[in-house]
């Protein structure tokens, strides 16, 4: 795919949204030219970093990107291109996948971040604790969440201890079409503790990992309801949702830093074992954390999380690697030089 580019004038690309301003200000940190991908109805906003950005391309929507002359373009601009949590989301698997644009990262791992089985089955897999599962229909034991296939920032998910109110729902999910079968649903232990969304990244070329930031998600409506009282709650009857609307800064007790490493390691190797060469560059991996520091994984993500663009000089872990403002934008764009300076830039795409 690096075939007729210019090695010397790379130019790191992505779609212009989620983590697209901390990925152009690392690479241009770094010394590389930088393209974004915009929508017209974004262009206007994007336009104001020019500074940041070297060359954009005008897209009418999302999916364009896999049209001949887009990829042409990119091609001509020697792009590497960064997928950042939202781009399967706005393009689609298919053109994800076929993409003739270098990817930073695994691109086979996309595949299994299509399906949250698949996903779960990759952590379990990795011997991380994940939470208990139930058949669909089948008999739960205490509160679980029902998270139906699609259903974006947990929006379409429902927490119950009822397994009457479970068949109910998965059975009208199914006449509405939003299910097509009840196995596609899932029944997972509903984890009490608090949330943490711990960030990583895997360097192939140092052959290290590093723990690059942890935060929080701020979900709506869910964070939002320790504001009401307890009776107004239930007079409410309001069914909650995750939708993530921002994220809030977490630097975990240091005696969980082992722990998290470690969970992180048997993900990385994983990969490596079952996805080869294995997973390159970021990743989150999305947990709860209950009252005696046991840490249980619920979902990860193979790319940047928005989480990231906390840390856009660095976060507390970042300095004990490069006692140097180190987004996880410049760690891509670093990684991606030093690769680069070492004659192995194939050891980072795919
Ligand atoms: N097993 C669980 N126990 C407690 N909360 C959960 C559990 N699974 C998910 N959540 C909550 O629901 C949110 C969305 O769930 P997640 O599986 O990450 O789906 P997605 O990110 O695709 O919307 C999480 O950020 C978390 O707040
Ligand atoms: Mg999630």
């Amino acid at each position: 795919m690096l075939e007729g580019y210019d090695l010397d004038r790379l130019a790191i690309a992505t779609l212009a949204s989620h983590s697209s301003l901390q990925i152009v200000h690392g690479a241009k940190k770094e010394g590389f030219e930088t393209l974004l991908v915009v929508t017209e109805d974004r262009a206007q906003f994007y336009r104001q970093f020019d500074h940041l950005v070297d060359h954009f391309i005008l897209v009418g929507k999302w999916r364009d990107i896999c049209s001949e002359h887009v990829m042409r373009s990119l091609r001509e601009h020697n792009a590497i291109l960064i997928p950042h949590g939202s781009f399967v989301e706005y393009v689609g698997i298919d053109c994800a996948l076929s993409l003739r644009i270098p990817f930073f990262g695994l691109r086979s791992l996309l595949k299994v971040e299509a399906s949250q089985r698949a996903k779960m089955e990759l952590l379990r897999r990795s011997g991380i604790p994940v939470p208990r599962d139930f058949p669909p229909g089948g008999e739960i034991d205490g509160l679980v969440i029902v998270k139906l296939p699609g259903a974006k920032g947990g929006r379409g998910y429902f927490v119950t201890s009822s397994l009457q109110e479970v068949v109910e729902r998965l059975e009208t999910a199914i006449r509405r079409r939003e299910l097509n079968d009840i196995n596609e649903a899932i029944v997972q232990e509903y984890l009490v503790g608090v949330t943490a969304y711990i960030h990583y990244f895997y360097s192939p070329i140092l052959n290290r990992l590093e723990i690059t930031g942890a935060d929080i998600r701020y979900e709506s409506d869910v964070d939002g309801l320790k504001r009401i009282p307890p009776r107004a709650l239930a007079e409410l009857d309001l069914e909650p949702t995750f939708t993530v609307v921002g994220n809030i800064p977490l630097v975990l007790r240091e005696s969980l830093l082992p722990i998290v490493y470690e969970y992180g390691a048997r993900f990385v190797n994983t990969t490596k074992e079952l996805l080869p060469p294995g997973i390159i560059g970021p990743f989150c991996l999305e947990g709860v954390i209950d009252r005696n520091a046991g840490i249980k994984i619920f979902e990860f993500s193979g790319r940047i999380v928005a989480g990231t663009n906390i840390y856009l000089d660095g976060s507390p872990y970042s300095y004990l690697y490069w006692d140097e403002p180190m987004s996880v934008g410049r760690r891509i764009a670093r990684e991606i030089r030093l690769a680069l300076e070492r004659g192995v830039l194939g050891k980072v795409l795919t």
